[in-house]
């Protein structure tokens, strides 16, 4: 018999993740519409932008319009911040939870941040503490816990002991993530199932990229590791310029689909995500290309 949960909470990536490789930019006020579409059809905890240099990201440039009007009382607003820098620009709105992230590997980290996972996590570890005395909710996101684009194999104890870092540092949520989407079943397993018995008090998510079509089986895999929580992006955009080869993330149509076949609860109606892809979808250079969306197109 399959371990299953009776329900899954999804965290939806789109409107940061998986808008911030998209080549042309989007629009503010359809990032808006779009994030207000993805409420709408039941998305509680969302990663609404990033407060990142616009001229790494360009695409995220409009992260403080963004917040000014999307934040929602009843649900969970997470913003992206790698630095104090960006921690001081999510002071100045009145968003309440943070998502910091870093790269189990090195070189991943130096392209995206421009600094080593040491000197990153130096100047992390007191923002932290800060934002827990502010009452913060803080999610930590660890990027390349299984491959690396430069290193390669990433070894499971590097990402363990990352992670611990940062849960005794205070965090409330580990975001681990299979940046460029090759981990194997048997991989996402061991892992998940080793930070399910080291962190008792710490939500576990885990965030897949979709690059090899393995993602919905590395979900199935975490279930069976204990994992309730998934990242998935609308539309299966996604992916981060700084990793090459890195494609979207799990469709949250798709992930919604296959829970609600297997009798699992999201809280998600299929409906209106496809109404809140429809917002974004003119606006974007590339198809979508998730297996529900395209049937949905298909038969209406
Ligand atoms: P840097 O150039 O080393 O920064 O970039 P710096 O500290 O030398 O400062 C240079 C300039 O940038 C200064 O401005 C700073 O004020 C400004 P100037 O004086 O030249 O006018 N600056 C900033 N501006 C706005 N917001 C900031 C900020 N920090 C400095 N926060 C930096 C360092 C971290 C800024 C840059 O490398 C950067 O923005 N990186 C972000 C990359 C990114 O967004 N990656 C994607 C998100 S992570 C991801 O997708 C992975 C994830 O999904 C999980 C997974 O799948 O693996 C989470
Ligand atoms: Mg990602």
């Amino acid at each position: 018999m399959l371990n299953l949960p009776k329900k899954v909470s999804i965290i939806e990536v789109g409107p940061r993740d998986g808008l911030q490789n998209e080549k042309l930019f989007v629009p503010t006020d359809i990032k808006k519409q779009f994030i207000a579409g993805l409420r709408k059809a039941g998305l509680q905890e969302m990663e609404l932008t990033s407060f990142v240099s616009p001229k790494w990201v360009p695409q995220m440039g409009d992260a403080a319009e963004i917040v000014a009007d999307c934040l929602d009382a009843d649900a969970r607003n997470i913003v992206l911040a790698p630095n104090r820098k960006g921690i001081d620009r999510v002071y100045s709105t009145d968003c309440q939870a943070v998502a910091v992230f870093v790269g189990v590997s090195n070189s991943f980290n130096l392209k995206n941040i421009n600094k080593t996972t040491r000197e990153s996590m130096k100047e992390l570890k007191p923002i932290i503490y800060e934002l827990k005395e502010k009452n913060y909710f803080v999610r930590a996101c660890i990027s390349t816990a299984f491959y690396c684009p430069y290193e390669g194999k990433i070894d499971e104890s590097d990402s363990i002991k990352l992670c611990q870092e940062f849960v005794e540092a205070g965090v409330d949520e580990l975001s681990v993530a299979d940046t460029i989407g090759m981990a194997a079943p048997n991989e996402s397993f061991s892992l998940f199932s080793q930070l399910k018995k080291h962190f008792t008090n710490t939500l576990l998510t885990a965030h897949f990229h979709d690059t090899r079509k393995l993602a919905l089986a590395n979900i199935l895999a975490s279930l069976q590791a204990g994992i309730d929580r998934f990242d998935t992006s609308a539309g299966g955009l996604g992916g981060c310029p700084f990793a090459p080869g890195a494609a979207g993330n799990a469709a949250t149509e798709d992930v919604v689909y296959m829970l609600a076949r297997m009798g699992i609860e999201t809280g998600v109606d299929l409906n209106k995500l496809i109404e809140a892809i429809e917002v974004v979808r003119p606006h974007l250079s590339s198809q979508i290309e998730s297996g529900y969306y395209r049937l949905h197109a298909q038969t209406g």
